[in-house]
């Protein structure tokens, strides 16, 4: 790798996980009620009825975690925080234990010095907000929303520096008010945008604080972001792939980045009768909340062909089981349809393996936003096997993960500024939708979706191999 630029000195090498995939614990401590907390327990929702109220225990095993995170030599951890730990309604009384348990955890981390990265939103909004006046249909939301990365602000950022504000808006969003498989499973493109709208005004409010109240430290969003390619030069094609590029990713990073929508994605949704309600101050808003780095979760491309006007729509229906080969086409007839790459190769649960797109990706929002990036989230979900003497032989995910990282390297080379890459995931954890049998992790945890065992924690080889390029910083790859 002769002419790759070296990654900087002070590279954050990462990883991540989420409040509701890793702590369990979920009741206590005065912890409150999540939505997430009775969505997995409707029938036929998540994969064989999995959830989180014992996840991987780390609300009780952080410390076990936190040194094994030293050992690996992680220069950065990235973890949420529930709201409703921290405010068991979402909104009035503190509950002490819950801020203590993310202190100590900061603790814990900056004892080995690793760097805590926290994200204040990832999807597990208080049930009383839901209940109260439907979450983030409401604007009263923006406030709650506010206060609460108040009370995290005020508490941690002397001592840590990078927030990440929302976790895949563009994915929650989409999932919980148009394909009905996240909460509140509602099946509405109407509803969808004036939500995701609040959302927008919610994430520059707290973004204006940070920035207005002079905390240390840098704020992003993490966008979940799949470039799309042209199956081919077929013009048809490649305006199928600009109609998903505008939708899927400038409708929220433009916003993020400039605060506007972009005018042919808006044109489309005012003519469908679908478009949000702006009111008087929210674009001005919207302007003067620029993030100090755009976050990006990168597990694949997509490649777009044309949908004939009776083609194929949108459906919350995927391969969650990790048969092969079982994802269906989807799309918005008339505007783009999702189809195979013939160029390459996907994981057990359809997904395209592509390190270049990861390079796309970068290279995109460089030119297009001019802000640096961070990675805070890339890995690979495989099913993987405990073998005699506790060995785990992930040799597909240090594969993948290698390629990915020589990706990002590839595009420090052509100039793009990116600050660091988290792995996802630390140790397994639970998939939303898809079970403990979609593991993630450099820490194998031994359970499953019926037995949580005693989840006892073992290393994997990718581990080992994290390890090395930590250590190197990048050399080994
Ligand atoms: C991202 C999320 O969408 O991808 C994570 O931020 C999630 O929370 C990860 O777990 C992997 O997705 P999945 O569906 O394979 O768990």
């Amino acid at each position: 790798h002769k002419e790759l630029t070296d990654f900087p000195k002070d590279f954050l090498w990462g990883s991540a996980s989420a409040a509701y995939q890793v702590e369990g614990a979920y009741q206590q401590d005065g912890k409150g009620k999540s939505v997430w907390d009775d969505f997995v327990k409707l029938p036929g929702k998540t994969f064989k009825g999995s959830n989180g109220e014992v996840a991987v225990d780390h609300y009780h095993r952080y410390k076990e975690d936190v040194a094994l995170m030293a050992e690996q030599g992680l220069k950065t951890y990235r973890f949420s925080i529930a709201w409703s730990r921290i405010l068991p309604e979402g909104r009035g009384e503190i509950n002490q234990k819950g801020l203590d348990f993310y202190s100590n955890l900061i603790d814990e981390l900056l004892r080995y010095g690793i760097e805590p990265m926290v994200t204040i939103y990832h999807w597990d909004l208080p049930q009383n907000l839901q209940d109260l006046y439907g979450g983030w249909e409401s604007r009263e939301i923006i406030k709650d929303f506010t206060d609460y990365a108040k009370i995290l602000f005020d508490n941690f950022s002397d001592r840590m520096k990078y927030w990440v504000s929302i976790n895949e808006q563009n994915v929650f969003i989409m999932h919980g008010y148009m394909l009905a498989s996240h909460p509140p499973a509602v099946n509405d493109p109407k509803r969808m945008y004036a939500a995701n709208h609040i959302v927008n005004l919610a994430n520059a409010s707290v973004t204006k604080l940070f920035k207005e109240g002079n905390y240390q430290g840098m704020i992003g969003p993490s966008f979940a972001y799949a470039p799309a390619y042209a199956l081919d030069c077929l013009p048809e094609n490649v305006i199928a792939t600009e109609n998903v590029n505008d939708s899927f990713a400038y409708f929220w990073m433009d916003i993020y980045r400039y605060g506007r929508y972009p005018k042919v994605a808006f044109r489309a949704l005012e003519k469908a009768g679908i478009a949000p309600i702006i009111e008087e101050g929210d674009m001005a808003l919207l302007a003067h909340s620029t993030p100090d780095f755009m976050g990006v979760n990168y597990y694949q491309s997509m490649t777009v062909a044309a949908n004939p006007l009776d083609g194929v729509s949108m459906s919350g229906e995927a391969n969650y089981s990790g048969e092969k080969g079982k994802t269906k086409e989807q799309g918005m007839p008339g505007m783009y349809k999702m189809v195979a790459n013939p160029h390459l190769e996907t994981t057990n649960w359809d997904w395209t393996i592509d390190p270049t797109g990861l390079r796309v990706c970068l290279r995109r929002i460089s030119s297009r936003y001019d802000l640096p990036i961070i990675i805070t989230e890339n890995g690979l979900g495989d099913f993987d096997t405990l073998e005699e003497n506790n060995e785990v032989h992930d040799e597909n995910r240090i594969a993948y993960l290698n390629n990915h990282c020589l990706a990002v390297q590839e595009a420090i080379s052509d100039g793009v500024e990116v600050l660091g890459y988290c792995t996802w995931s630390f140790t397994d954890l639970l998939s939303w939708l898809n079970g403990y049998q979609k593991r993630y992790g450099f820490v194998y945890i031994d359970r499953n979706e019926v037995e949580e065992k005693e989840l006892t924690r073992y290393k994997k080889a990718s581990f080992y191999w994290y390890q090395n390029v930590i250590n190197s910083n990048g050399q080994t790859l």
